[in-house]
């Protein structure tokens, strides 16, 4: 998967016109779809969506009634907390940068090192993380009940369901919502025909991000979120930027050729995300793609090529989705009460 077939070699060789550049792009890239993406076994409806989003927004679903999934993935920020690494349950840092939720349902594994297949199965983790929300899924049910607007929201979102308050059914309202997230960038106006969506200086961006090898690992419709790779393919970075304790998806598969595999992260909006990488070390996106450059491809790229680079990289930052903040319902005396 490594490796460009022959031909796009051969194109990246000549001087590339317009059309060919929009080919090969296509060849690589997909454009976000208009419309939200069907779930698997979770019919998005209007009703799921809007309990979906009220429990992203609930910061009683932890267990100091302190955060919410927005707490670390905001949407009025890029959908992540802009720190090194997020802050959870009793001011404890995790040990992670958070990843935007944006655009998240089209990664094909979701977390750093993919250990979740899809935004229901991880849903289920911060809520239990004792670093982040720290509940137990018996709490958030217990609290769900307390409040009978919520029982009539999970009725309507799950209107089959002799009984709908359910730790899945909680999971799969956020992946409903979550689906609601996706953020059109010129880069998909471009896609689409646009030749006006991008400039000279964006597309030479464009140009150099696949001739030079990145889209190898950053491609699809999120332009990455979907393969693992060694984080130092060809030039391990130094731990302060690739600390040592950290073996990605070695801890997922116990296989010694996955020390330091981290997924090939999602890049839309990547220019509202810093810090970056999964140690959130590294603030400045130049110096993040120069350090791309001579970890995975052995590359020292200019200024003026990571300049371009960059500017292309701007070009995924799309049109934010408008959320109406949420009323949220009321507890009532038998909500059980924060600790910790
Ligand atoms: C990862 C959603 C709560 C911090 C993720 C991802 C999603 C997500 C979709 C994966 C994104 C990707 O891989 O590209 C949610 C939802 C939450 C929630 C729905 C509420 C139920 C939190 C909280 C914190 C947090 C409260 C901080 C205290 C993180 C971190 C990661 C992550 C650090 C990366 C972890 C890793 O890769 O090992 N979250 N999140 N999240 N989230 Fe959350
Ligand atoms: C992460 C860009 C080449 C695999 C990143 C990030 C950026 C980026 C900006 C940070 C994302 C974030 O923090 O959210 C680029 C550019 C490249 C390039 C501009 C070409 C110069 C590659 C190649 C591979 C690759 C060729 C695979 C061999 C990865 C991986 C990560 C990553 C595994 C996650 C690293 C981590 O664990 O923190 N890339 N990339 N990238 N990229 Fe690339």
């Amino acid at each position: 998967t490594l490796l460009f077939s022959t031909s796009l070699a051969v194109i990246a060789a000549q001087a590339v016109s317009a059309d060919e550049l929009r080919e090969w792009a296509e060849e690589t890239f997909k454009p976000l779809p208009s419309t939200i993406p069907a779930l698997a076994n979770n019919p998005v409806t209007p009703e799921k969506i809007d309990l979906g989003k009220a429990l992203f927004f609930d910061p009683r679903m932890s267990a100091s009634g302190v955060f919410s999934c927005n707490s670390c993935h905001n949407l009025a920020t890029g959908g992540d907390d802009n720190m090194p690494v997020s802050i959870g349950h009793g001011w404890q840092k995790g040990p992670r940068n958070s990843p935007t939720v944006l655009n998240a349902v089209f990664n094909t594994a979701q977390f750093w090192d993919g250990r979740a297949p899809d935004l229901a199965e991880q849903a289920k983790g911060p809520v239990q993380a004792g670093v982040e929300m720290a509940n137990t899924p018996d709490n958030v049910l217990a609290t769900l009940n307390s409040m009978p607007q919520y029982q009539e929201w999970f009725k309507a979102s799950f209107p089959e369901e002799e009984d709908p308050v359910t730790f899945d059914n909680f999971a799969k309202a956020i992946e409903a919502f979550e689906a609601t997230l996706i953020t059109p960038a010129p880069f998909d106006a471009w896609l689409n025909g646009d030749d006006n969506a991008m400039n000279a200086d964006q597309l030479a961006g464009l140009e150099l991000f696949m001739e030079k090898g990145c889209a190898a690992c950053h491609n699809g419709v999120n332009l990455g979120g979907n393969g693992y790779y060694p984080f130092g393919l060809i030039e391990k970075p130094g731990a302060d930027i690739l600390p040592v304790g950290d073996k990605g998806r070695f801890a997922v598969t116990e296989t010694v050729d996955d020390e330091y595999v981290f997924r090939a992260s999602p890049l839309r909006n990547i220019d509202q995300t810093a810090p970056y990488f999964h140690s959130g070390l590294v603030w400045d996106l130049k110096v993040a793609v120069q350090i791309m450059g001579e970890s995975q491809l052995g590359e020292d790229l200019s200024d003026e090529e990571a300049d371009k680079i960059v500017a292309f990289l701007g070009t995924l930052t799309g049109t934010m989705p408008q959320v109406v903040y949420p009323v949220l319902p009321v507890e009532t005396a038998t909500t059980p009460r924060p600790t910790g």
